[in-house]
């Protein structure tokens, strides 16, 4: 029996506000918004929290679809040692 990948755990949006981060990712770039800057222009990030090492590695890298990371793994993509309001770094 194969077993097939299972990719339904991408992280792709702040689930808490239903903001895609293609969405968001558009919007920083038309608005030179940065990570505060989208929180308040969308309040991504300011519900549980949890997506907000995804959103600045968002807009750090430019990608909008990333695997569950551990916390060293955000930490090493981040790579500034950031702290994160849901202190998960
Ligand atoms: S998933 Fe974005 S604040 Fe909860």
């Amino acid at each position: 029996m194969s077993e097939s990948q299972d990719t339904s755990c991408a992280v792709n949006r702040c689930l808490c506000h239903d903001l895609s981060f293609e969405n968001l990712r558009g919007l920083a770039e038309e608005k030179g918004l940065d990570f505060e800057g989208l929180q308040k222009e969308t309040n991504c990030s300011m519900g549980c929290g949890l997506c907000e090492p995804y959103v600045r590695l968002m807009l750090k890298t430019g990608k909008t679809d990333f695997p569950v990371l551990s916390a060293e793994e955000i930490e090493r993509e981040l790579g500034d040692g950031g702290e994160t309001r849901s202190g998960l770094i």
